[in-house]
């Protein structure tokens, strides 16, 4: 599978999103974190923001949902122009029928993992699903350090995937940066989220081909 990169816009200027989407020309999706005070102890943005972002630009939208209630929310997400949504098993009540209806909407399924959740209790669920979002930081917020400590479960999740003969997309969010991707693809990354390491460059666009250079090396 090719690499992916996708710029979180968590790091970009919230009253210029659009131009912020277009800054990042080259990257795969625009990662837009949704966060609601309750699953992490931060707030950002909802359905009405990415049904405007959705209209103003070309990129697809990965959304990465850190919300309670998700079952109730996902879908809507898929109406609003999300090409792909992510929910957090932890803050799903039901992830299978939450993936099936995230596809049956026409959009890609996805499910994340904190730190702490393991990827085995899952495994019979990979098929439902078009990618898993392995967290490299505690959610919440950019800008945070890299937990290594995540590197054998993108390993081991990778081994289920082809175990299974799937072809999930295999995503890592969290401090992912020119100096750790190399990390993240070798222990079986493909899709890369990267907010600070993007929008906390002078040149965003540059920034976005000097992480795909990296992975690909
Ligand atoms: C954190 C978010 C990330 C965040 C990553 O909870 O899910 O997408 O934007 O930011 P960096 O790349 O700066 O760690
Ligand atoms: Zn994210």
């Amino acid at each position: 599978m090719a690499v992916q990169i996708n710029p979180s816009i968590l790091s970009a200027d919230f009253a210029r999103l659009a131009e912020e989407a277009k800054a990042v020309e080259g990257a795969d999706w625009l990662h837009v974190d949704v966060m609601d005070n309750h699953f992490v102890p931060n707030l950002t943005l909802g359905v009405p923001v990415v049904e405007s972002l959705a209209r103003a630009t070309d990129i697809p939208l990965d959304c990465h949902l850190m919300i309670e209630q998700v079952d109730r929310w996902a879908p809507q997400y898929v109406e609003a122009g999300a090409s792909s949504v992510t929910f957090h098993v932890e803050a799903a009540s039901a992830p299978v029928r939450l993936a099936r209806e995230i596809r049956a909407k026409g959009a890609r399924a996805s499910m994340a993992l904190k730190p702490a959740t393991p990827i085995e209790p899952y495994e019979d669920l990979l098929p439902e699903l078009d990618m898993i979002l392995i967290m490299t930081v505690e959610p919440g917020f950019g800008g945070q350090a890299f937990l290594d400590i995540m590197l054998p479960k993108i390993r081991r999740t990778r081994e289920l995937i082809s175990k299974h003969g799937l072809q999930l997309w295999l995503q890592v969010d969290g401090g992912v940066s020119t100096a750790t991707i190399e990390q993240c693809a070798d222990a079986g990354a493909d899709v890369f989220v990267a907010g600070s390491a993007v929008y906390g460059q002078k040149d965003p666009a540059e920034a976005v081909r000097a992480l795909r250079a990296r992975a690909e090396a």
